[in-house]
């Protein structure tokens, strides 16, 4: 490596800290305030402010690991590490931290697995995936009438995850394009749907990494559904596999 790229990395992760850090203090008194065993009752307006503080800055800290690592998935630097895990479980725990979102847009996120499923994956890149996918659908779903229904089936040795919205649907004319990095579908949403258009590009990255395969099921006006398939066995020539620290 040389100097210069050393130099580019080392600055990558300072800015990386020193963004990740604030917000996460941010969330993390959010989380307390949020807790009335902690804190004591909140009354409805100041639950309210919360929950918006608490949705904001987790949308913001999703957006922040979306530009860092899709440099590192561009450079061929994504790193993985792996533990087993029970889908049902994992899928409900990000469900619950959604929760100050999808209250404050009223609508229903629902976890459809229902038999217990074990995968040996990487967690946090897996959560990653899962949360772009749920926050578009949070984007596109109506106020009030939304629902996003999230699970996993598994099947000749490898797990399906799909995550289905009754949002606006996307036209087929744009169902390939949405993978590329920075596109977006319609500009008139612009207004009412925040991003930078890295999202679905950093799914499907990582999704490949792990030996899977990202498509989009959807009908304009009807809704959307995003599958990915994660093999139960992954071949070590997918990744690069050294630990990523903390
Ligand atoms: N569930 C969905 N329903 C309708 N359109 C969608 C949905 N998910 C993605 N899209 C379309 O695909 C585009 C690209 O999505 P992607 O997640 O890559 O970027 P983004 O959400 O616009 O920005 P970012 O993810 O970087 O915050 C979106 O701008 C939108 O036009
Ligand atoms: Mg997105």
């Amino acid at each position: 490596m040389d100097n210069l790229e050393k130099a580019k990395k080392e600055l990558l992760a300072l800015f990386s800290h020193e963004l990740k850090t604030p917000l996460t203090l941010i969330s993390g008194w959010c989380q307390v305030l949020q807790d009335h065993k902690i804190i004591g009752a909140l009354n409805t307006k100041q639950k309210h402010a919360i929950d918006i503080l608490s949705a904001n800055s987790m949308i913001l800290k999703n957006e922040i690991e979306n530009i860092l690592d899709t440099k590192k998935l561009m450079y061929g630097a994504m790193l993985f590490s792996f533990d087993i895990i029970e889908l049902n479980r994992f899928i409900q725990r990000i469900i619950d931290r959604f929760k100050p979102i999808t209250e404050e847009k009223k609508i229903r996120l629902v976890n459809q697995g229902k038999k217990r499923i074990v995968l040996r994956t990487d967690e946090d890149r897996l959560e990653q995936v899962l949360s772009n996918l749920i926050l578009n659908a949070i984007d596109f779903v109506p106020r009030r009438a939304g629902v996003i229904k999230v699970g996993a089936r598994e099947k000749s040795g490898q797990v399906t995850f799909y995550v289905k919205d009754n949002g606006k649907g996307i036209p087929k004319n744009a169902q390939d394009k949405i993978f590329e990095k920075l596109f977006q579908e319609d500009s008139s949403y612009r207004r009412k749907h925040f991003g930078l258009g890295l999202g679905l590009f950093l799914c499907k990255g990582i999704v490949e990494n792990l030996g899977g395969r990202m498509w989009v099921e959807s009908q304009w006006r009807k809704g959307s559904t995003f599958y990915f398939t994660h093999p139960k066995k992954i071949k070590s020539r997918h990744f690069s596999l050294r630990r990523r620290h903390h």
